[in-house]
Parts: C-alpha cells; sequence; structure tokens
C-alpha cells in the first residue's frame, strides 16, 4: 500500500512541489481507497429545503456508490437515510416526490418518514428480530443556509462549523440567498477522473486562452479577493464589461454585481456571475477511476427563468462547461502518456488570477486524506 501512495516529488510548499503522480488520475486502487478516505467522510451537497417543503416529500441522491434519500417527516422534520431496505437491499425511494409511507417495490416491507419500521407481511413470525432493528440507518443531514448536505460519518464536524465564513459570503454576495428556489438541473458526462475536473476549476490560468467570452464579463486582472476557510475557498470579482459575448446584459439587469467563484471540499462548488440574484450549483460527481458526472443545479428567485436568466444558463452550458469539459477529457488523455509524470504548479499568490496554489491545496487535502486511511 505505501507504494499505491508515491506521490513522488508532491511536497507541502506549492513553490516547489511537483503535481500528484499522473496515476493517481487513473489507477482503481487509488480510486478504492477514495471512498473510505474521502467520499464516505465528507459533506456532500443533495438538494434544497424549497424541494421539500410539505410533509412527505421526499428526493433520493448518491455518494458515488451510496444512495442516500432526504425526506420530511410527518413532524416536518428534515432527515436523510440510506436509501436501501433492511430486508433484502432493494433501494426504496427513486427521483422525488411525495409519499405518505416509504414501501419497498420489492416485497413491500414499510417504514414510515421518519425512517420506522411500519411492517411486512409474515414478520411476526420471525425468530430472534425486532422490529427496530428494520428502521432505516440514518445519515447525518445538515441545512447550510437552505442547501442540504449529508455525509456518511456520524462523527463529521457539522459543515457550519467548519465553513461558517463561506456561507457569508454566499450571502454577502447574493444577499437574496434565502429566497433562491432550484429552476433547473443539468448534467453531462465527462470522460476525465474526477481530481482533473476539480484541478481545472481551482486555476484560471487556463482561462485567457480558453474563456475568450468569461474574460469579457468578469475582470480577473488582480481584482479578484480571496477568502479560505480551511476546506472551502471563494473569491470575489467584479464585473467586466455588460455587452460582452457571453450574455449581454442591461445596467438595469444587473443586482449582483460580482462573481463569487467558491468550493466546499471535496465535489460541491457554488458559483454566482454577474446579473439577476442567482446561484449556480456545480457538483463535480465522481463515477468511476476516469469517468465523472458534472451536475448544474441552477437556482434563481422564481421557478420560472427570465430571458436574462435563460441566456445566462445556455452560455455556461454551451460555452464555459463545453470549453472546459473538451480542456479535462484532453488532460485525462495525456494522464496516460507514457511522457508525463508530474507536473509543476504555477505559484504567484500576489497574482490570485492566474496562480495555481488553490490546485497544490486540493491535492494536499487529497493525499492527506488518502494518508489518513492507510496509516
Ligand atoms: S428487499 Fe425490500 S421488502 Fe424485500
Ligand atoms: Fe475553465
Amino acid at each position: 500500500m505505501t507504494n499505491a501512495l508515491d506521490a513522488g516529488g508532491f511536497g507541502v510548499s506549492a513553490e516547489s512541489s511537483a503535481t500528484l503522480p499522473s496515476r493517481w488520475y487513473r489507477d482503481p486502487a487509488i480510486w478504492r481507497l477514495e471512498h473510505e478516505a474521502i467520499f464516505y467522510r465528507t459533506w456532500w451537497y443533495m438538494g434544497h429545503v424549497s424541494d421539500l417543503p410539505r410533509r412527505g416529500d421526499y428526493l433520493t441522491g448518491r455518494i458515488v456508490d451510496q444512495n442516500v434519500l432526504v425526506v420530511r417527516g410527518h413532524d416536518r422534520v428534515l432527515r436523510a437515510f440510506h436509501n436501501v431496505c433492511s430486508h433484502r437491499a432493494h433501494p426504496l425511494l427513486e427521483g422525488s416526490g411525495n409519499t405518505a409511507f416509504i414501501t419497498c417495490p420489492y416485497h413491500q416491507w414499510t417504514y414510515g418518514t421518519d425512517g420506522r419500521f411500519r411492517g411486512g407481511r409474515g414478520c411476526e413470525s420471525l425468530k430472534d428480530w425486532t422490529a427496530g432493528n428494520a428502521d432505516l440507518k440514518p445519515v447525518h443531514l445538515e441545512d447550510y443556509g437552505g442547501f442540504l448536505f449529508v455525509n456518511l460519518d456520524a462523527a463529521a464536524v457539522p459543515l457550519i462549523d467548519q465553513a461558517g465564513r463561506f456561507l457569508e459570503d454566499m450571502h454577502r454576495a447574493c444577499p437574496r440567498l434565502p429566497d433562491l428556489v432550484r429552476a433547473c438541473r443539468w448534467e453531462v458526462d465527462v470522460a476525465a477522473n474526477w481530481k482533473t475536473v476539480i484541478d481545472n476549476n481551482h486555476e484560471c490560468y487556463h482561462c485567457d486562452a480558453n474563456h475568450r467570452s468569461l474574460m469579457e464579463l468578469v475582470d480577473y486582472d488582480g481584482q479578484a479577493d480571496w477568502s479560505d476557510d480551511g476546506i472551502t475557498f471563494s473569491h470575489r470579482i467584479a464585473a467586466r464589461d455588460l455587452d460582452n459575448s457571453a450574455y449581454r446584459l442591461e445596467a438595469a439587469d444587473v443586482e449582483q454585481q460580482e462573481a463569487l467563484f467558491g468550493y466546499i471540499w471535496p465535489t460541491a462548488i457554488p458559483l454566482m456571475y454577474p446579473g439577476s440574484p442567482h446561484l449556480a450549483m456545480f457538483q463535480v460527481l465522481p463515477t468511476g477511476p476516469e469517468t465523472t458526472r458534472e451536475r448544474w443545479d441552477f437556482y434563481f428567485t422564481s421557478r420560472e427563468p427570465s430571458d436574462l436568466e435563460r441566456r445566462f444558463m445556455d452560455y455556461v452550458r454551451t460555452v464555459l462547461v463545453a470549453e472546459d469539459v473538451r480542456l479535462c477529457e484532453n488532460v485525462q488523455q495525456g494522464l496516460h502518456s507514457l511522457g508525463y509524470h508530474q507536473g509543476r504548479f504555477v505559484v504567484d499568490r500576489d497574482h490570485p488570477e492566474y496562480s495555481e496554489h488553490h490546485v497544490h491545496f486540493f491535492q494536499s487535502m487529497v493525499l492527506d486524506s488518502l494518508k489518513s486511511v492507510t496509516a
């Protein structure tokens, strides 16, 4: 195992460190280790309180290979559970909806929306069994400013205690954050390891050459205001030109002046751009050693987007994301090259607009997490 975690020239100082070895981005052994070391002990965004306003409303989601459900009980309390039946492991709920009881489609064992086992045909005759043992297994759920996060580690430190300042930053950038509702969800599959996608997201060294429209929209030149929070970081950037080629803005449309590009370890990326009050929750969902699904949830003040909001979403989907997906898939190919093993980080902390020290920050988190389960 020591060998599997050989990080070569990776070091604690970004300035003198090599990047993580290319093997870390394709090796099934690293992928397997990441489950216990990262995926099963970190906070994962699942949805929003406005998706579950009524008793019995539910939504389902996944933490990589773990099915999870979130449901509002008849006592109005939101709870999360492993989405699996205690009888013989069939998943319980699919998608989202409303239900008075949670009934397994396989043999119809039934649970309350509080997770308590309510009955199953023939269960009275079971020996050495108590109904309480069949209750759904709870998952740690947190309402983080209306955004619902789950963590499979029951002992996990609450997100608000680790990332309170980041939530304040989001409120400052979007005072109407509490009014936002999810208007649209969009997904795209990427032929790249999840870390390739995060690495790419964590620097704008590539932006001048690859995101021409974005560079017209926001003023990256030395105006980024960064803040770090341990497991999060964010930077705020002023709008540059309302008449840009990303999506045109009228002065009257611009309630949100700045862009805010954020990150919540390991896979949630809340983003705001100049325009109407909104938040785009970009999720990097690992699906295999070399495959990732990007999911984008767009939040606005109404479930019916305005013309401006439609133009904004079109730009994100058809231009910005397409530009980054191409880069990530190309890099993933390159990570197979016999001519490449480890690269370097270009670091200039006085010029965060192109510095790559947040890529180093992320890769350090990955390395430390993996070491913590193999020590
Ligand atoms: S697996 Fe759910 S009732 Fe049998
Ligand atoms: Fe990019």
